[in-house]
């Protein structure tokens, strides 16, 4: 059953097709041969194209993706590769299921390739940064799918034709920067939100229908056009969601219920030793314990030193070359870094001034050898996305677990903000490596205990960047060791599978669903539960399903993502991963496997842009 809400994109695109592993190689021979066409009539500037005879269309060729069943062909991406000359004529326009075509930022010449206007599923066309001259195409009736035209930056001249009217589901046109001239056409598209006229040589008025955009996009055509007032008239019925309003109020309650401590004020001051860094309190123990930190009547402090001599030590595991051990634990200096699902975790710094993090755990609900036996399995995992265990301990009345610490904060505070910092700038780079490395590391994750290990509570606080800048996945493996989470906290259940009723039992699914909240956070901004509108709290799923079905799907993205030339392609396929994950049927989400190199597969591939090389055109002009 295919999701109604991915409908709008691009219906099937080839997200599902690379659910199947295991496609035989079924392409048909003449989408096959047209590509083979295509190939053996270009010439390109760089490396050839990697398409072998013999190889698989499908799981080999450079820029192909392909239908669910591997039989057709429906993506073909080949940006930057320094294509010079035009198209061969009667090649690409043979593929008749393509959907998205990228031949950008090449030294494409020539007419418009007419011949495409036979793909009659084509969504996404994307043909800016070339040199194609000429007028555009009259006729575009047939394009009954198109959703994204960028044509910028190009020589296109003429008259920018009014049938584009009657593509009714363009929701971005790009035609900046080409030579067009005459008046524009009243285009009656009610679905268009992005829209780039500028740098042209038209002329005349805006028409009536196009005034509820602003005049920037009519930049640098004569000045007649910038002639009009922001006409609200046709504005589309959509405030709701543009008021970012409803996002700060969102941020706040996420950070209430976040309950980061703020500098100073609720000082987690371990009683058996930590002593907050940040308030100079260093060394001196503290007698007035924040209520919280204590439970019952005994101090902790007491606890330990009275497990110490039966023996309970810190545990170490193979390969760790810290040099400390309780004692200088207990004797490093700390300081809260947060709250989490399953304890407080503190940054302790040693008197060699080695950095870790401590958690304490609460509520811890088994014994010792099942404690022991999963630690040891959590211990066991080296991998550069997965946050390491290096010790832990265990007593009666404590258990403290020691990993790295990780310099740059959580994926939620760089994301959101910590209370009182502004967040920080995160770049479309840095948000695809944080997906790709926290992918890397659940699949990782997945593979321990027999394929049987759950992360259990992964969300964006509980992520983190490696000193290369990838995400890396922390706090893993608890949730079975612990008691079940209940009642659900919003901000937890946010992340939560619909089918988990009780967290110790959650299933590898439920990971692949919680991440997929987590890439919805990086492409929207937004918190998984965010208040709107007054304090109605909104699920960032089903937002995001109703944005999407609305089919206002460029709303979605975070305004800073939309920013970035080129990279519409590299969203919404990020986007259908993420909907993918959230599916709520468990069975139909992919594995995380599968994800992880579906998200590798998000960036275009990396040969097509060859290091070093500006831009393609270079040797085109
Ligand atoms: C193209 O549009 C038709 C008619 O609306 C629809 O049936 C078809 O599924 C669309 N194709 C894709 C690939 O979305
Ligand atoms: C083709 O792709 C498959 C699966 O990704 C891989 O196992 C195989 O080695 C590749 N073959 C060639 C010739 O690259
Ligand atoms: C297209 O580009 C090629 C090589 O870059 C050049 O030889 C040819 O004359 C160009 N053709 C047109 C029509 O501009
Ligand atoms: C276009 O897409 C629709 C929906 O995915 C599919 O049913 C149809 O077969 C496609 N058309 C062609 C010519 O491939
Ligand atoms: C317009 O396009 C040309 C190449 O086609 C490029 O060199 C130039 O920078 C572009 N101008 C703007 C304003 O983007
Ligand atoms: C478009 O450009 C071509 C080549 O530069 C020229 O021959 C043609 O007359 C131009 N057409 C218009 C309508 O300006
Ligand atoms: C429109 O395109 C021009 C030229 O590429 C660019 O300089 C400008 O920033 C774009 N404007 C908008 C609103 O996207
Ligand atoms: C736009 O608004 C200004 C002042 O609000 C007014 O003076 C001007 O005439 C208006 N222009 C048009 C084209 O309506
Ligand atoms: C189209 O291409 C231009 C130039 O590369 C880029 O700035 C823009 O973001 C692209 N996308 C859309 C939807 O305009």
């Amino acid at each position: 059953m295919e999701n109604y809400a991915l409908h709008f994109i691009v219906g099937t695109l080839f997200l599902l097709s690379k659910f199947q592993e295991t496609v035989a190689e079924t392409v048909l021979d003449s989408d096959k041969q047209a590509l083979l066409d295509f190939a053996d009539n270009i010439h390109l500037s760089r490396r050839p194209l990697n398409w072998g005879v013999q190889t698989s269309v499908c799981k080999n060729w450079t820029g192909i993706g392909c239908s669910e069943d591997g039989s057709r062909v429906i993506s073909l991406r080949l940006p930057g590769i320094g294509i010079h000359g035009p198209i061969p004529a009667n090649t690409l326009s043979r593929l008749s299921a393509l959907q998205i075509l990228s031949l950008r930022s090449s030294g494409i010449n020539g007419t418009f390739p007419l011949d495409l206007g036979n793909l009659k599923n084509l969504s996404f066309l994307y043909l800016q940064h070339n040199n194609f001259w000429g007028p555009l195409p009259l006729e575009f009736s047939l394009w009954r799918n198109l959703t994204i035209m960028n044509l910028s930056d190009n020589g296109f001249n003429g008259s920018i034709p009014s049938s584009i009217s009657g593509l009714s589901r363009l929701v971005a046109l790009n035609l900046a920067n080409n030579s067009l001239s005459g008046e524009v056409p009243d285009l009656d598209l009610p679905n268009l939100q992005l829209l780039n006229l500028s740098y042209n040589d038209l002329s005349g008025s805006v028409p009536r229908s196009l005034q509820r955009f602003p005049k920037s996009v009519f930049l640098g055509n004569s000045e007649s056009l910038l002639d009009y007032n922001i006409s609200v008239v046709l504005a589309p019925p959509r405030e709701e969601h543009r008021s970012r309003g409803g996002r700060c109020t969102g941020k706040l309650s996420e950070k209430a219920l976040l309950g980061i401590v703020v500098a100073c004020s609720v000082l987690g001051i371990l009683g058996f030793g930590f002593v907050l860094l940040v308030c100079i309190l260093r060394r001196k123990t503290v007698d007035g314990f924040p209520g919280e930190l204590v439970k019952g009547n005994m101090s902790p402090e007491k606890a330990i030193s009275r497990g110490q001599d039966a023996s309970n030590k810190l545990v170490f595991f193979e390969g760790c070359n810290y040099a400390f051990d309780l004692e200088d634990l207990l004797r490093a200096s700390a300081e809260v870094l947060g709250k989490g699902t399953f304890g407080t975790a503190y940054k302790a710094i040693l008197e060699d001034a080695t950095m870790v993090v401590v958690k304490r755990l609460k509520d811890v609900n088994v014994g010792k050898r099942e404690f022991e036996q999963q630690m040891s399995i959590i211990g066991s995992i080296k991998h550069e996305n997965v946050t390491e265990l290096r010790a832990y301990y265990y007593s009666k009345d404590e258990k403290l677990m020691v990993y790295d610490y990780f310099s740059q904060g959580s994926i939620a505070s760089l994301l959101h903000g910590k209370p009182g910092e502004s967040k920080t700038h995160l770049d479309w780079e840095t948000r695809l490596k944080i997906a790709i490395g926290a992918a890397k590391g659940i699949a990782r994750i997945h593979t321990e205990n027999s394929g049987k290990l759950v992360h259990g509570n992964l969300k964006s606080s509980n992520i983190f960047l490696n000193p290369q800048q990838f995400g890396c996945v922390s706090d893993l493996g608890l949730s079975t060791i612990m008691s079940a989470l209940a009642p659900p906290i919003a901000r937890a259940a946010g992340y939560r599978a619909p089918e988990v009723t009780d967290t110790r039992k959650a299933a590898q699914p439920c990971d692949v669903y919680s991440f997929g909240v987590i890439l919805l956070e990086l492409l929207t901004g937004k918190s998984p539960v965010h208040t709107s509108n007054g304090d109605e709290m909104v699920h960032l799923v089903r937002w995001v399903h109703s944005v999407v079905r609305e089919e206002w799907t460029a709303e979605v993205f975070d305004v800073e993502l939309l920013r970035y030339p080129d990279i519409d392609e590299e969203l919404v396929e990020m986007l259908q991963i993420a909907m993918a994950c959230v599916a709520r049927a468990a069975e139909q989400r992919p594995k995380m496997s599968e994800v992880m190199k579906m998200l590798e597969n998000v960036r275009v591939k990396p040969e097509s842009r060859a290091p070093g090389d500006p831009e393609p055109s270079s040797g085109g002009v």
